[in-house]
C-alpha cells in the first residue's frame, strides 16, 4: 500500500465549528497568545490558563467531526495513511482514523506540571473531568496542566513526524497557514518522487519550490477532490 501522510491544521475543524487561529476572528484575534498558550503565560497566571483550556474542552462536547475527517479515515482503505496535526481537538480521532500524531498535545489530556512529557502522570480526561482547577494534582504532586504544547516549548512529536514525512508517497496539507514551525518544516522531509496537495480555500504562503497542487476548497469539498484525484 501507498503511504499517505496528512498535516492538518485548525482549517481541517472550522467546518465543525471550532475556530481557527489566524482568520478573521480567529482565536488569537480575541486572546492574547503569549498570555494562553507559553510557558511564560502559564507561569505567569496558570489560573488563567487552565480555564482558557476548560473553555476549549468542553466545546469538544458540542461539536462533531466533518466531512473532512471522516474522508481522513475513508483514505485508510486505500492508503497506509498517517495523520500529523497540530490540532489539539480529537476530531481526527472520533471520525475514525488510527495513526494520528499530535505534535501540539491533546485538549482531553491533563499532564504534570513538573515535566509534562513524563508519561506516568499524562491521561486523559473523562467527560465530567473536564473542568481542571487550581489545586488538582498530577501525579507527582505538581498543579495538574493542560497537555498542550505551548510556544516556548518542545515538540516532542516532530521527530516521528518527519520520519513518517520521508516515507510519504503522497503528503496532503489541510487547514493550516503553515506559520508555526517546526510543524510547517515537514514539507521539507517528504521525497521529490512524493505528489503534494493542499487544501485550503486560501492560498497559502509555503517557501518551497517544488510543485504542489492546490485544491483551492473547504476541507469537505477538498478531501472530496483530493479522493478523486489519488483514489
Ligand atoms: N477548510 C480548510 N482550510 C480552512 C478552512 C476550511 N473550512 N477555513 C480556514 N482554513 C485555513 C485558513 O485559510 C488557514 O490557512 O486554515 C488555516 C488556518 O490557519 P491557522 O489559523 O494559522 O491555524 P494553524 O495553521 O493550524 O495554526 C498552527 O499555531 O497558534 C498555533 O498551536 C497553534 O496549532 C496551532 C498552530
Amino acid at each position: 500500500m501507498k503511504k499517505l501522510v496528512i498535516l492538518s491544521g485548525a482549517g481541517i475543524s472550522a467546518e465543525s465549528g471550532i475556530s481557527t487561529f489566524r482568520d478573521s476572528d480567529g482565536l488569537w484575534e480575541k486572546y492574547p497568545v503569549m498570555q494562553v498558550a507559553s510557558i511564560e503565560g502559564y507561569e505567569a497566571d496558570p489560573e488563567l490558563v487552565i480555564n482558557f483550556y476548560n473553555e476549549r474542552r468542553k466545546q469538544l462536547l458540542d461539536v462533531k467531526p466533518n466531512q473532512g475527517h471522516v474522508l481522513c479515515a475513508e483514505l485508510e482503505k486505500y492508503f497506509d495513511v498517517t495523520v500529523v496535526t497540530q490540532n489539539v481537538d480529537n476530531l481526527h480521532e472520533r471520525a475514525g482514523s488510527h495513526k494520528i500524531i499530535h505534535l501540539h498535545g491533546e485538549l482531553t489530556k491533563v499532564c504534570s506540571s513538573y515535566n509534562p512529557n513524563n508519561p506516568r502522570y499524562i491521561r486523559e480526561l473523562k467527560p465530567e473531568e473536564f473542568e481542571v482547577k487550581m489545586g488538582d494534582k498530577a501525579g507527582d504532586g505538581s498543579q495538574l496542566r493542560p497537555f498542550i504544547v505551548w510556544f516556548g516549548e518542545d515538540v516532542p512529536r516532530i521527530g516521528d513526524a518527519a520520519c513518517e514525512a520521508e516515507k510519504a508517497d503522497i503528503f496532503v496539507i489541510i487547514g493550516t497557514s503553515m506559520n508555526v514551525y517546526p510543524a510547517a518544516g515537514l514539507l521539507n522531509y517528504v521525497s521529490y518522487n512524493a505528489d503534494v496537495y493542499l487544501i485550503d480555500p486560501k492560498d497559502v504562503r509555503i517557501n518551497t519550490d517544488r510543485k504542489i497542487t492546490h485544491i483551492k476548497k473547504g476541507a469537505s469539498e477538498g478531501m472530496k477532490e483530493l479522493m478523486r484525484l489519488i483514489v
